[in-house]
């Protein structure tokens, strides 16, 4: 038993997610891809928003790992493929398990879109080890009030999941966890053993604290040693987050949304999204699926109109039926800034789904020369009338 104390402080960058919601993100960076077995940790907020300004992420895929999202203000709504649909409010935990792949949306609700809002929590990324990245989905809303809690002297504690202040949270993890949220006032202390063998971060997401003498301010990620750990308030009131993890110690490969073990992997996860094995973005679920039937011929989009006018309608793309395989993907990314990763993703799709396209219409062009049918003229116009 060795007192806790601070071996690495991270400051957070600013990176800009979604639609153009800006988070403090500690990792990943240029200089630091990610803490295993934690692959991005993300503190959204605190953002005031007027009525209908409120951003929040277009439909997206991910696999290989899970999703976290805890909200210490707010009201968002999210849908996944899976059919989940529901709100996430102040205190409340979304635990996604995207493991072989889902797609999903998340935003400000409509009622908080039509008062205006405010949104501050975060979102981790938890890597996955290889026996589990291919797993079925899963989801888990855990709901404030089935959080593990103690009030004490100037303190409140909350357990999420794992054991942490001798309270077990409701999560049910794949791989160790523990995860904790205290309220500590200016003087107050709070106490627990950390899990050994575990990756252990703390970061206050307001106010100050201090660990084994060295004060850690908001915004600021602090790698622990040891496993007896005191925290003590320093600013008037601090909300800290406490995270510890068991490393799963394989390969990361990542790209954007997807992380895996291998390159080649990553590019099965393209070729599977490209084939639409993630689903269908769950608001337009069946006019995708109409249009699918319709046109069983050939390549062609799926696209969900009018999801909530996100931008899900520009970028939310499946290709089905496709019956060749996407153009080579380009060259990975040597830095790891995941919102620039993403919009490589979003340009790999937009050019394979432009590909399909121009195959479709050279396909329209020989059946039209090739007939002496009364709509062959039709079809020279349709198919010139694509890019
Ligand atoms: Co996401």
């Amino acid at each position: 038993m060795t007192t806790a104390t601070v071996h690495r402080l991270i400051r957070a960058q600013q990176a800009v997610e979604g639609d153009g919601f800006v988070v403090r993100r500690p990792f990943p960076t240029p200089t630091l891809s990610h803490l295993d077995p934690f692959l991005l940790f993300d503190h959204m907020g605190p953002v005031e928003f007027e009525p209908g300004k409120g951003v929040g992420t277009p439909w997206h895929p991910h696999r290989g790992f899970e999703t976290v999202t805890y909200l210490l203000d707010g009201d968002m709504e999210h849908r996944d493929s899976m059919g989940n649909h529901g709100s996430l409010r102040s205190g409340d935990t979304q635990w996604m398990t995207a493991a072989s792949g889902v797609l999903h949306k998340e935003g400000p609700s409509a009622a908080a879109q039509a008062t205006g809002g405010r949104v501050h929590g975060l979102q981790l990324w938890v890597n996955l080890p290889a026996a589990m990245k291919m797993d079925a989905p899963a989801y888990q809303d855990l709901r404030a009030e089935a959080n593990a809690r103690r009030e004490q002297d100037g303190a409140v504690v909350r357990v999420i999941a794992g054991r942490l202040f001798d309270l077990d949270g409701p999560g049910a993890t794949r791989t160790p966890i523990t995860y904790a949220h205290a309220t500590i006032d200016q003087g107050a202390e709070v106490h627990t053993a950390l899990p050994e063998g575990h990756v252990r971060l703390l970061y206050p997401m307001t106010g100050a604290v201090r660990v084994g003498g060295t004060q850690v301010d908001e915004g600021i990620l602090a790698v622990l040693d040891g496993d007896e750990l005191t925290v003590e308030g320093v600013a008037a009131t601090s909300e800290v987050i406490l995270l510890t993890g068991a490393p799963i110690g394989e390969p990361v490969a990542r790209y954007g949304p997807f992380v895996m073990n291998t390159e080649q992997e990553l590019r099965d996860a393209f070729r599977d999204f490209d084939r639409g094995a993630f689903g269908v973005p769950q608001d337009c679920a069946g006019r995708a699926r109409n249009r699918r039937q319709r046109a069983p011929w050939g390549p062609l989009s799926t696209r969900c109109k009018g999801a909530s006018g996100t931008g899900a309608s520009r970028r939310a793309r499946i290709v089905g039926g496709q019956s060749s395989l996407p153009p080579p993907l380009p060259p990975l990314p040597l830095s790891s800034d995941v919102a620039g990763a993403e919009a490589s993703v979003l340009e790999v799709l937009s050019s394979s789904l432009s590909s399909s396209l121009s195959s479709l219409s050279s396909m329209l062009l020989e059946v039209a020369s090739s007939s002496s049918l009364p709509w062959s003229s039709t079809l020279f116009s349709v198919a010139s009338s694509l890019p």
